[in-house]
């Protein structure tokens, strides 16, 4: 069983619960119905394979569990995991596991990032965000394979594929250099085709909190703004913008936070939106603070850390960049106007 089965399996899975699927003609669904149950006992089959050599402690639903295992799999067999204790979060992109530790990591407890097969179609709207960036293989290192960057263009199965594990190296490679430049982010451990593995930022009973389910103190409201910006200026120094920043993006724990979720990162100098995208992240961490009490002025801010980055302003958000069904976004296009 290739990723490309698990894809179509989890695809078919989501359409069997829209509307439009379930009006659709007889026969479509006799014919989704029957594929369905043939991939059903082939992932069974996989993922009974599979746990024969590997028992964690989490028992997920089998289908979960057969994309669980093959996605950590090489992970477990570097010992970088020795278990997987529980599922923390289904987030939009992937699902997020605590797992403890093998004999390669120096901490007890990591977290395993495992992305969806799901992601592939979000990746649709992943060209704001490619936009001038050059695509990872597995490795991390830049994709100089012409069948490859072809089938990426072409949007074949295997240039999809190559896409989505760009998307994944790039997560992990911002890790890396955040870490190694003394930013607020987990430490990166490993990465695999489909998941990575980083510090767990909690302890055993809890998973930190987002900052955005938080009301903080006025004077721990500034002290975690100034380290945010610090954060935020650290990375425009290594030449990156996080891309969806906010205060669900930011974890906070016994008075520290940790940034995540950087798959979506911009190079500034390469992206032609990039001020407009870091004029969002500033806008949408300004906004959390303010309802926390801390003055601020997103503009201003964003201005002066993007221009003392030696790089220059150079047009309005752009619409296609706004979200309509967030209030902060409708906010940035009336004042715009
Ligand atoms: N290193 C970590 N330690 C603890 N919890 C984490 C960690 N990374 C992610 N999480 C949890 O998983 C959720 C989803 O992770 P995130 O990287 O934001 O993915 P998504 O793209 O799905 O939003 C986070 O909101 C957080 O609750
Ligand atoms: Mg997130």
């Amino acid at each position: 069983m290739n990723t490309n089965d698990y894809i179509k399996f989890f695809e078919e899975l989501d359409d069997s619960n829209d509307e439009d699927a379930r009006s659709s003609p007889k026969r479509t669904s006799q014919r989704r119905e029957s594929r369905k149950l043939e991939m059903d006992a082939r992932l069974f089959v996989h993922a009974q394979e599979i746990s024969r050599e590997f028992q964690f402690t989490y028992k997920a639903a089998r289908f979960e569990e057969a994309w669980l295992l093959d996605s950590l799999v090489e992970i477990a067999e570097h010992q970088w995991i020795s278990d997987v204790l529980r599922k923390v979060k289904s987030g939009k992109e992937a699902s997020v596991y605590l797992c403890r530790s093998g004999g390669g990591v120096d901490a007890p407890l990591v977290a395993a990032k495992v992305y969806r097969p799901r992601s592939l179609r979000n990746l649709k709207n992943d060209h704001q965000y490619r936009a001038g960036r050059a695509d990872l293989d597995e490795n991390g290192n830049v994709i100089v394979d012409d069948g490859a960057l072809y089938a990426m263009q072409k949007r074949t199965a295997y240039g999809e594929e190559v896409r989505h594990q760009s998307w994944i190296a790039y997560e992990f490679k911002t890790l890396e250099i955040l870490h190694q430049a003394g930013a607020d982010v987990p430490r990166p451990y490993a990465m695999e085709r489909n998941a990575i593995l980083m510090g767990f930022v909690g302890d055993l009973a809890n998973a930190a909190p987002t900052l955005h389910s938080l009301t903080l103190e006025l004077d721990e409201a500034k002290t975690l703004f100034d380290r945010v910006l610090r954060n935020i200026d650290l990375m425009l120094a290594h030449d990156r913008i996080h891309g969806d920043l906010s205060a669900f993006n930011i974890l906070y724990w016994e008075g520290d936070i940790a940034l995540i979720d950087f798959p979506q990162v911009v190079i500034p100098e390469s992206n032609p939106a990039s001020w407009s995208i870091f004029l969002r992240d500033v806008t949408r961490i300004c906004q959390y603070f303010s309802t926390q009490g801390v003055r601020c002025n997103a503009r201003k801010l964003a201005s002066e850390l993007w221009v003392s980055h030696g790089h220059r302003i150079v047009k309005e958000v752009d619409p296609r960049y706004l979200d309509p069904d967030k209030a902060e976004d409708r906010r940035i296009w009336a004042k715009q106007k």
